[in-house]
């Protein structure tokens, strides 16, 4: 199931933002009541309306760079559903929606499941195996990348692989700080930016292999879940505590825009956790059709 092509590297200067299409959903629930991930503290309070004006920042962050933003009705007693990103997978007509590791979430699977089936898919199905979506299910314009070990199960990538034709390739995640694979790793327009700490050795090297250029990010803004940003091919919204990463893109002919969602933080999630991308099929084959 490895695919070792890599792609062509880009001109920094060619870099420009394509119009996407996102997915959130509003904090209005948003709450830290229990502690699945080592970021949830139980005894530090919310801030709910700071939560939303963040997330707010965010939506029109997109929506001023060109990009189309759908919301979900939030549910109540769901307190972190407003992290869409795990809510599944879309691509062109397809979609597939999530089955959380954990029962606290468990209710959010059939939540995104309605969004999906009420959208124009051709296919809408719900995922057989532990599959925590784009938390740990990485699009890149040549494959996926699928992070297991603390949440999406192993046989949730063979699913995903045959559910969307794509090649998929497993990475082990060896840090509880980064259980999903969107805090370690994130989708650039010709590369990725990660942290091999995040990963075993075995998967780390993996990278290093299919990704030669990629940016590699320091301890300090993974720390800080600088990874778990959103790029459309210039822009790279992520957090504005990511300073170095913000620097090493510039570098790179990218765009940061940086994004305060320290409220969000509290429950182990940034810009990505909070945005569920529907890819263009164009995005996923791009490899097999240039
Ligand atoms: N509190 C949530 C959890 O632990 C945060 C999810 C963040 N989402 C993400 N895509 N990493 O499940």
């Amino acid at each position: 199931m490895t695919s070792v092509a890599t792609l062509p590297a880009r001109d920094p200067a060619a870099r420009r933002p394509v119009p996407r299409r996102y997915l959130m959903c509003r904090p209005d629930h948003f709450d830290v009541t229990y502690a699945i991930n080592p970021w949830m503290d139980t005894a530090d309070p919310v801030n709910r309306t700071r939560a939303l004006a963040q997330w707010e920042a965010l939506r029109v962050a997109y929506e001023g760079r060109g990009h189309r933003v759908d919301v979900i009705e939030p549910v109540a007693g769901l307190p972190d559903m407003v992290f869409a990103a795990n809510g599944g997978l879309a691509i062109g007509e397809r979609a597939l929606s999530a089955r959380f590791a954990n029962p606290e979430r468990a209710q959010e699977g059939p939540a995104y499941h309605g969004w999906m089936a009420a959208q124009c898919f051709t296919s809408v199905a719900r995922a057989r195996e532990t599959n925590e979506g784009e938390g740990d299910f990485a699009i890149a314009p040549d494959r996926i990348l699928a992070g297991t070990g603390f949440r999406s199960a192993r046989g949730a990538h063979q699913e995903v692989a045959e559910y969307f034709g794509l090649p998929v390739v497993s990475l082990d995640l060896v840090d509880p700080r980064f259980y999903h694979l969107d805090t370690a790793l994130m989708v650039l327009d010709d590369t990725i930016a990660y942290y091999p700490a995040a990963f075993s050795g075995t998967s780390a090297r993996l990278l290093a292999s299919l990704y030669p250029d990629a940016i590699i990010a320091t301890e300090a803004d993974a720390n800080v879940l600088g990874l778990n940003g959103v790029c459309d091919g210039y822009h790279v919204f992520l957090s504005d505590r990511a300073v170095d990463l913000a620097a090493q893109l510039r570098a790179r002919g990218y765009e940061p825009v940086g994004i305060d969602l320290s409220e969000l933080l509290k429950s182990g999630g940034s810009v990505k956790c909070c945005t569920m991308e529907w890819h263009s099929v164009r995005t996923a084959v791009a490899s097999e059709t240039d």
